[in-house]
């Protein structure tokens, strides 16, 4: 009935996790709640032409070359996705998308890349059947089962996902935004990321979470990530900077803490990650300025802190910490604003 071909492009974000996903249960649910700020520069852009064709299929296209790599996760997340959105079933899928940044190397390329997947989609799917569109939460939920961490990025800002009995509108199957007002200390929150090494990582985020199944810390980490969620929306209500910092590090030390107490186990780190980290931490003792830092799955370190600080931040950084950077990169980003239709 619709023999046209019909296409849409989005860019979406990135985005930076405080408190950590790590593990999941069943269809891409998280076994603990977490929360993320979507970033602004770190983005993916996705273009999807859907041609009508009784097989279905697809073909992806990373900066206009064909990427066998990532084909095989691509079609898991269509197969899921195809319940609610029945286009997959009855048209090829011709996907071209482009990042900003470095794909695998930690930083979340999953996250924008399988939101902006979900909101084509979710766009095609209301040109070719205009009526019950999704709704936001709907977006996030598919976006979710291409990648966890990409359910929290449909929205900008800060951003909740997993079921705690404490917040009734947080939800295992979407992101929601977090359910306070965020003070302003941490709405132009910086983000930049201290490349440390950028090739593909040798043991992948899915490979990891599976790890934790069996974990001998499970339950001691997913009380600690439960506790760290609820603390952490307090601490973004009442701009609670030493809370903060304090947690947003143990936060990150414990994940990579688990893979490391893993069967088998495994780093992540490198050297220039400790070195980096040891300057970040001796910097704020002696300048009393409140950064820090936090990791993704991956070597690199994201240093973090609010939009004031940047002039005495950026000397220092350049000084003592762009050396220790594979070639000298760093990329600069901040709290974004969040999904938009090219
Ligand atoms: O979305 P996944 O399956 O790539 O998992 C991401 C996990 C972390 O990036 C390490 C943490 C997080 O919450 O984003």
């Amino acid at each position: 009935q619709h023999s046209i071909q019909s296409n849409t492009t989005w860019k979406t974000p990135s985005n930076i996790a405080i408190v950590k996903y790590w593990g999941k249960r069943d269809v891409q649910e998280p076994v603990n709640p977490s929360i993320s700020f979507s970033l602004s520069e770190a983005t993916t852009t996705t273009k999807i032409t859907a041609s009508p064709s009784e097989k279905g299929g697809f073909t992806f296209l990373l900066d206009g070359k064909e990427q066998g790599s990532f084909d095989k996760k691509i079609r898991k997340f269509l197969e899921l996705a195809q319940v609610r959105l029945p286009l997959i079933k009855d048209h090829f899928l011709k996907i071209e998308s482009s990042n900003t940044f470095p794909h695998s190397t930690g930083i979340a390329s999953s996250a924008s890349a399988m939101s902006a997947l979900a909101f084509c989609l979710a766009d095609l799917q209301h040109q070719i059947t205009p009526e019950n569109p999704l709704d936001i939460s709907e977006v996030s939920s598919v976006a979710r089962l291409g990648s966890g961490s990409a359910a929290r990025s449909v929205y900008g800002g800060w951003n909740l996902w997993g079921r705690l009995t404490e917040i009734p509108e947080s939800s295992d199957h979407y992101a929601v935004p977090v359910p306070v007002s965020v003070n302003p200390v941490f709405q132009k929150f910086h983000d930049d990321i201290l490349i440390v090494k950028s090739e593909k990582k040798p043991v992948s985020s899915s490979a990891g979470h599976a790890l934790m199944n069996h974990h001998p810390y499970r339950n001691g980490r997913i009380k600690q990530a439960h506790d760290n969620t609820l603390n952490l929306i307090k601490y973004l209500e009442t701009g609670n900077l030493e809370g903060f910092i304090e947690m947003a590090e143990s936060e990150a030390l414990s994940l990579h803490a688990l893979m490391m107490s893993s069967t088998p186990s495994y780093t992540l780190l490198q050297p220039n990650s400790l070195l980096l980290i040891e300057k970040i931490r001796e910097f704020r003792k002696t300048k009393d300025i409140p950064v820090s830092f936090t990791m993704d799955a991956g070597p690199n370190i994201h240093l973090l802190y609010p939009d004031e600080y940047q002039k005495e931040i950026s000397g220092w950084q350049e000084k003592e910490l762009q050396p220790l950077c594979e070639k000298s990169r760093i990329i600069r980003d901040n709290v974004g604003n969040g999904p938009q239709k090219i």
